[in-house]
């Protein structure tokens, strides 16, 4: 099993591979296949590396998951359906469904900051 600091430095930098590649998509309206793969690669990696991160923080060992991580799986799988939908099929409001997803996305952030429930 990797470390803490492994999978943490990996799940964050994956987050960062996201968000740069969905704004290259909504803001900067790059359509190539190559950035809205590496959006759907990088998504489905997020959750790879939480879990894992969450495995080594001993966070399953009562049997239960934890409410601030149902609240992350929630955000992100929010995000996953809508970053691909919104980079395939909006024509107009490319660049405020951006802002909308990275809000998402501080969401998740903060579960994992305060894990106030
Ligand atoms: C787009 C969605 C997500 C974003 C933007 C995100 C972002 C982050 C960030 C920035 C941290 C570091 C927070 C800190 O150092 O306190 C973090 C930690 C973490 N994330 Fe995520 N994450 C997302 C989704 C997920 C998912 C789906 C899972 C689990 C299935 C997950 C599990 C975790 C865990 C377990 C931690 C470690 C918390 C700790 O060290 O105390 N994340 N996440």
């Amino acid at each position: 099993m990797l470390s803490y600091e492994v999978y943490k430095i990996t799940h964050i930098a994956i987050v960062f591979i996201f968000l740069t590649t969905l704004a290259a998509d909504l803001l900067g309206g790059n359509q190539s296949k190559w950035v809205k793969m590496v959006v759907g690669m990088s998504s489905f990696l997020i959750i790879v590396t939480g879990m894992g991160l969450a495995a080594v923080m001993g966070v399953f060992g009562g049997g239960e998951f934890p409410l601030w991580l149902k609240g992350k799986v929630l955000f992100w799988g929010a995000l996953a359906m809508a970053a691909p939908i919104c980079g395939k099929y909006l024509v107009k409001h490319r660049a405020a469904s951006f802002w909308g997803l990275l809000v998402l996305a501080l969401l998740a952030v903060s579960m994992a900051i305060y894990k106030f429930i």
